[in-house]
């Protein structure tokens, strides 16, 4: 498990492959006529859609068709088979077609050196930073960012943000002069959603991620002072190598959905030593239920750990006395998102 931390922070290291063996059973072979009879499965869904991009029927159509369909084969083939099955559809002629979304290019691509960086984020949360990679896409490009981005994942997504600086709003009108910290904070686009912030109801607000370039954003576009990002990450943290105080709220999104259970339960023990009696810790998991799944790890090159709500509770009550806490697990609006809240009573 050191391996998995070491590997998962520290210089950018969320790669696909990482995540692809967690998801896949250890030591597990697949047979040729197994994996010859999903390929051909596969071989289907892409000509399929590859024909239908070629007849220029509806870019929405087709996405949507081809995502469900591929979260169908992932849900019939053995994990292990599954693995072996992305190649075959990244190297597909389909994917010049798919390619020439923005969102979906950014993510393959990686131009920050992992999977999920900040300015993918910004892609699908349709922030103006990202105004220009898309108006800049072809056509067709723009098309299936409309569909994609629209996804219900990337609605969660959305919502995701809404709930982040509405809870940073709530500590606020519970505790006068919060402090709040974010681990993972990426841009902390939050913070432009965030009516505490506008009118000076924080102590501070903390941001801490591993990329020094998502660093530098926040303190470049988030103005006020209160508010300040810090290079660190989850390694660092488990580690106590930061003097970070005490906080009456501390949150991480799009982290979890990259963590190992074992390295989950590490962090939550830790961060519950960086919570106030009376405050909180939030943090937010792509859910089983996501129909995405199958398009995000081929054609996006993006593998998530999902979860459900009774792994969500299983991680907090491996890391914390519940005696000591309360806590609840909730789904956003559709479900793709489960979120866990700990609070540390007074
Ligand atoms: C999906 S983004 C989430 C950004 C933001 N929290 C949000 O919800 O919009 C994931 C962020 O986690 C950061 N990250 C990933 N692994 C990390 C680690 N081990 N330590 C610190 N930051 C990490 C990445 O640098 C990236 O900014």
């Amino acid at each position: 498990m050191q391996n998995a931390i070491l590997e998962l922070d520290g210089h950018s290291l969320i790669t696909s492959q990482l995540i692809s063996q967690h998801n896949a059973e250890v030591g597990s072979t697949v047979g040729a006529e197994e994996l010859t009879e999903h390929a051909a499965k596969l071989a289907l869904i892409l000509d399929l859609a590859y024909q239908a991009f070629e007849k220029r029927q509806p870019a929405a159509t087709i996405v949507d068709r081809l995502a469900l369909r591929l979260h169908e084969l992932r849900k019939q083939a053995r994990p292990e088979v599954w693995q072996q099955l992305i190649p075959l559809a990244q190297q597909h002629r389909v994917s010049e077609h798919l390619m020439q979304d923005p969102f979906t290019r950014w993510s393959f691509e990686k131009p920050r050196g992992y999977s999920g960086d900040a300015s993918l984020l910004d892609i699908y949360y349709k922030h103006s930073s990202a105004d220009e990679i898309v108006s800049s896409s072809t056509p067709l490009g723009r098309e299936i960012y409309a569909y994609t981005s629209d996804a219900a994942s990337s609605e969660a997504g959305r919502e995701r943000r809404t709930i982040l600086a509405k809870t940073v709003d709530e500590t606020a009108r519970r505790k006068p002069e919060a402090e709040v910290l974010a681990i993972a904070c990426g841009h902390l686009r939050e913070a432009e959603l965030s009516d505490a912030l506008a009118t000076g109801g924080l102590k501070r607000w903390i941001g801490l991620d591993q990329d020094p370039v998502s660093v530098a954003i926040v303190n470049r576009d988030v103005s006020a002072g209160c508010v300040e990002a810090v290079e660190g990450s989850v390694r660092g943290l488990l580690r106590r190598a930061y003097d970070l105080g005490t906080f009456d709220l501390v949150y991480a999104s799009g982290l979890y959905d990259y963590l190992p259970r074992a390295v989950g339960v590490r962090l939550l023990q830790r961060v519950m030593e960086l919570v106030k009696p009376g405050g909180e810790f939030l943090f937010a998991n792509f859910s089983d239920e996501i129909t995405t799944d199958g398009y995000m790890e081929t054609f996006m090159d993006w593998p998530l750990i999902l979860r459900s709500a009774d792994d969500m509770w299983d991680i907090i009550k491996s890391s914390v006395d519940m005696n000591h806490v309360d806590a609840e697990v909730y789904y956003g609006a559709n479900r793709n998102i489960v979120y866990g809240k700990i609070r540390k009573r007074p």
